[in-house]
């Protein structure tokens, strides 16, 4: 799972370098394949999620959910409302965050 994290993390911080050189359909893309609902069966996470608090598993599908509605949203070219869709995503992070730990 802490692999995960950091993938999530590096995936964040590359849709934010492709959203800023205006390549808002492979920012899309990663999302889509790295966070959003096509990452759940590659990342194991009906594995995992069974060992997940219910709060903590319905973060992480608000996330995946934010994810894919950014892979969407970026679809459409208009680079603010994707950065908007792109704060939902990381309002997610932030939110399992605040209220979950490993141990
Ligand atoms: C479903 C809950 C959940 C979601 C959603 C979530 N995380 Fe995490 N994340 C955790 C937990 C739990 C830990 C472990 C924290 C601890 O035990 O200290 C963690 C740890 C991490 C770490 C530390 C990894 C390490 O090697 O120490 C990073 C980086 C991270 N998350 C990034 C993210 C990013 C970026 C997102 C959003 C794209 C995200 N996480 C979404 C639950 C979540």
């Amino acid at each position: 799972m802490m692999s995960n994290m950091r993938d999530h993390l590096a995936t964040i911080n590359e849709i934010l370098h492709l959203l800023s050189s205006d390549e808002l359909s492979k920012a899309g893309e990663i999302a889509e394949k790295r966070l959003g609902m096509t990452s759940l069966t590659s990342h194991g996470a009906e594995h995992m999620a069974k060992f997940m608090p219910k709060g903590m598993q319905q973060a992480g599908t608000s996330m995946h959910k934010a994810a894919s509605q950014f892979a969407l949203v970026a679809e459409e070219g208009e680079v603010l409302l994707a950065y908007k869709a792109l704060q939902e995503i990381t309002n997610a992070c932030v939110t399992c965050h605040a209220g979950y730990r490993i141990r």
